[in-house]
């Protein structure tokens, strides 16, 4: 029981379409059945600093091949991450490439020591890539290969092991693997999306139901009394896919379907 007391696990999460709360909360479910004390944080929302947990976890969905810059900056803000164990776990819809090298050398940098990393493959959020006919098709690829990358409830039980057992050994940083989509993920960094990214509004569809201004992950949306979008955003799609109306389109979306999770 003594030795329980050590392990209180901070995870903080950052999520556009729910995703990853969805995962979040499988994990902090698991470790909680297990009797580790795990409460997990939207670092969206007010939360406590890491420096109130033994051990911290870290997650997100892979946007553009890269960790979003909203957890990356978080992240780089967060000294009391320096010599705490951590472990990490990405959900994605097709390719990370190298999300996991990235958010490693992010953490390294802080001095966290990450002990596990853990992926599962979700449902894709990505607007502009879901046509009428392309979404059968990634619904398809979904339900035949969600097992392939590992699952949540795998990743959960992984972790109650090491924790129970102080297993903290350090894992190695990955090797950097080529992909030409490595060259995309530059430009969904926070001073690119401030110059590229936009949502637009249509009016006609809108009720002013102030939904959106409350999902945003950053902020980003106030109600004047319509929707206003202020830049930078994460670029998440998330107002864009939970919107109800389906009033709110950003790139190459218009047409597209939307992702209701
Ligand atoms: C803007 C954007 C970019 C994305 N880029 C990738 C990607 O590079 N690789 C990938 O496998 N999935 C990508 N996805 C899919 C998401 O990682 C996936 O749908 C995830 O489950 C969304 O989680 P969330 O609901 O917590 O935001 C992207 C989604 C969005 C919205
Ligand atoms: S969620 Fe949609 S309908 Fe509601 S305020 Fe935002 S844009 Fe308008
Ligand atoms: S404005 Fe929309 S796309 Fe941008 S971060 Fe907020 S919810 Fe995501």
């Amino acid at each position: 029981m003594g030795s329980d007391l050590m392990n209180k696990v901070g995870l903080f999460y950052f999520t556009g379409t729910g995703n990853t709360a969805q995962t979040v909360k499988e994990i902090t479910k698991s470790l909680g059945d297990k009797g580790i004390d795990c409460k997990c944080f939207n670092i969206r929302d007010p939360h406590p600093s890491p420096s109130e947990f033994d051990i911290i976890g870290i997650s997100y969905p892979v946007y553009a091949w890269a960790p979003p810059w909203p957890i990356t900056e978080w992240i780089k803000s967060n000294n009391a991450l320096k010599d705490k164990p951590c472990f990490v776990f990405q959900n994605f819809a097709g390719d990370p490439a190298n999300a996991f090298r990235r958010i490693l050398k992010t953490l390294k940098k802080t001095g966290a020591r990450v002990f596990a990393i853990g992926q599962c493959l979700m449902i894709e959020s990505w607007t502009t890539v879901r046509s009428q006919a392309a979404v059968l098709k990634l619904e398809q690829w979904y339900h035949e290969h969600k097992h392939d990358f590992g699952s949540t409830s795998e990743f959960a039980k992984n972790i109650v092991n090491l924790i129970k057992n102080h297993e903290y050994t350090e894992v190695t940083m990955l090797k950097y693997r080529f992909t030409w989509w490595n060259m995309i993920s530059p430009f969904y960094t926070r001073p690119m999306l401030k110059i590229s990214y936009r949502n637009s509004l249509d009016k006609s569809k809108c009720t002013k139901c102030g939904l959106c201004a409350k999902m945003c992950p950053t902020h980003s949306i106030t109600l004047n009394p319509y929707p206003v979008f202020k830049t930078p955003c994460a670029g998440c799609f998330g107002c864009v896919n939970l919107c109800p109306t389906d009033a709110i389109n950003s790139m190459l979306t218009k047409g597209k379907v939307r992702y209701k999770p």
